[in-house]
C-alpha cells in the first residue's frame, strides 16, 4: 500500500501549511504515543495519512479505516504533502500507474446506498465475485438485469472495474463492502438472486461465514417472491452448515444439486474441478413477500461537543452489550481542542471501524457515518452517551 519515508523535518512546518493548504486540513497527534494522523481532502474524498515518528526517517502512509478506493488518489496525496512541505523523500512506492481509467460510475460507496434509485428494474446480487467472471458473464448475457457485486477484496473489485470499462458493460455496480452487512441497504422485495459462489469455508472460524440465520433473514426479506438464493459449495463441511440453517425455516423452498454444471467456470471452480472435487449447489426459492424495513434514526451527534477532560473520561475497556459492543481504541487530539476518537463497534462479528471528530463546536463520523444497521444504531446511541457525558464516565 502506498507510502513514502521522508528525511526528520520540524513538526512546525505542518502546522505552518495547514491553513494556507487546500490538501492538508489537520494534525492530530496520538495520545501517549508518538504517532499522528493528518487529515487530507483531495477530489472531494476526505481521508487520513498515518505518520510514524523514527530516529532516522519518517513515514508517511495509508490509513486503513478511511483509505480511498482510488489507490491512486492516495499516492496523489502522498505526492502532494511531501510538495507542499518540501519533504525530502528516501524512499516510496507512489509511482503513478499509468492510469487505467476504470468505470468509476460504476463502484459504488455504501453510503450511495441511502437514497439510490436502480436503473434496472431487474436486480441480481453477487456476493464474494473474486476474478469477477461469473458477475460479469451475467451482466453480459442479461443486459436488461442490474448484477450488484460484492467483494471486500479491494484489489478484485478493482480489477473487475477495469473489466467493466474494457468490455462496456453498464449494468454492474461494484461495491468494496462486506456483504453481511451490506443487504441491509436494500429495500424489501428487490432481487430476482443472490449468488453466493465458493464462499470461504472458514472451516476453524465459522462465524466469519457469509451464510448465517442472518444474513438468511435479511436475503429472505430482500428477496422478490419467487426469487433465488443460490450458493455453490465446493466444501462439504459448508455444504451441511447451509442446509442446518436453511432447514425448517417455514417461507422458503430449498433445492440441493451436486456436480451440476454452469455456464461460467469460476478461477475457483476450475480448480476444484481438475482436483475432481464435488461440487454442491444449494438453490432457496422465497416463497413470501416481505414488509418494508423499519427506518433507523439518523446517525449524528447534535448533542455532543467536545468538552475539557473527555479524553481522560472514555472507557478504556469494549463496553459489550446483549447484541453489540462500543470500543473505544484510540484517542488523536489537534493543538486547538479537536479530538479524534478511533474506535470499533456494532456486531461482534463484524463491527465497523471509524473516527469521529469532535471540537467545541460538534461532532461527527470521519469520513462518512456507519451503515445504517439496527446493531450499529444501537452502538451509535451508546456511542452519544459516552461522547455526551464527561461528568458521569
Ligand atoms: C473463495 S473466493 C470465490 C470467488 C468467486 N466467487 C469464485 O467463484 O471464483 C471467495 C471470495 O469472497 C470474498 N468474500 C469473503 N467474505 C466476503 C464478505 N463478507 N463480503 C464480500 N466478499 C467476501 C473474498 O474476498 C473472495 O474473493
Amino acid at each position: 500500500m502506498p507510502h513514502i519515508k521522508v528525511k526528520p523535518f520540524e513538526h512546525s512546518i505542518v502546522d505552518k501549511a495547514i491553513p494556507k493548504s487546500e490538501l492538508l486540513t489537520f494534525r492530530a497527534k496520538a495520545l501517549n504515543r508518538g504517532d499522528e494522523l493528518w487529515g487530507i481532502v483531495l477530489d472531494n474524498e476526505e481521508f487520513l495519512l498515518q505518520v510514524k515518528y523514527y530516529d532516522d526517517e519518517v513515514l508517511i502512509k495509508y490509513d486503513k479505516v478511511t483509505r480511498p478506493l482510488k489507490v491512486n488518489l492516495l499516492k496523489e496525496a502522498l505526492a502532494r504533502v511531501a510538495e507542499e512541505l518540501e519533504l525530502e523523500i528516501l524512499s516510496s512506492n507512489i509511482a503513478q500507474h499509468k492510469e487505467v481509467r476504470y468505470a468509476s460510475a460504476y463502484e459504488k460507496k455504501i453510503e450511495d446506498f441511502y437514497d439510490v434509485s436502480f436503473p434496472k428494474e431487474k436486480v441480481c446480487v453477487e456476493v464474494g465475485f473474486g476474478s469477477g467472471r461469473h458477475l460479469l458473464y451475467q451482466a453480459k448475457k442479461h443486459p436488461d438485469t442490474l448484477f450488484i457485486g460484492l467483494e471486500i477484496h479491494t484489489p478484485s473489485a478493482q480489477q473487475v472495474l477495469k473489466q467493466i470499462e474494457l468490455q462496456g458493460l453498464e449494468n454492474i455496480w461494484v461495491v468494496n463492502y462486506d456483504a453481511r452487512l451490506f443487504l441491509e441497504m436494500l429495500p424489501s422485495n428487490l432481487l430476482e438472486k443472490i449468488f453466493v459462489h465458493f464462499p470461504v469455508p472458514w472451516d476453524k472460524k465459522p462465524h466469519r461465514r457469509v451464510i448465517s440465520p442472518m444474513f438468511l433473514d435479511e436475503s429472505l426479506r430482500v428477496l422478490q417472491k419467487g426469487g433465488r438464493l443460490e450458493l455453490r459449495t465446493d466444501s462439504d463441511n459448508y455444504f451441511w452448515y447451509a442446509l442446518e440453517t436453511f432447514f425448517g425455516v417455514p417461507q422458503i423452498e430449498v433445492e440441493v444439486r451436486k456436480n451440476e454444471a454452469l455456464e461460467v467456470t469460476s478461477k475457483y471452480e476450475a480448480r476444484w474441478l481438475r482436483m475432481e472435487k464435488d461440487i454442491y449447489d444449494v438453490y432457496v426459492t422465497c416463497k413470501e413477500e416481505s414488509p418494508a424495513r423499519e427506518a433507523l434514526g439518523e446517525f449524528n451527534f447534535n448533542i455532543v461537543k467536545y468538552k475539557n477532560g473527555l479524553e481522560q473520561s472514555l472507557p478504556q475497556k469494549a463496553v459489550v452489550e446483549k447484541d453489540y459492543f462500543v470500543h473505544i481504541e484510540r484517542l488523536y487530539k489537534t493543538d486547538d481542542n479537536q479530538l479524534l476518537v478511533k474506535c470499533s463497534f456494532g456486531s461482534f462479528d463484524r463491527p465497523e471501524h471509524k473516527y469521529i471528530f469532535l471540537n467545541e463546536n460538534g461532532c461527527r463520523y470521519f469520513a462518512s457515518p456507519p451503515v445504517k444497521t439496527s446493531v450499529n444504531y444501537k452502538a451509535h446511541q451508546k456511542l452519544t452517551e459516552l461522547l455526551s457525558d464527561v461528568e458521569r464516565n
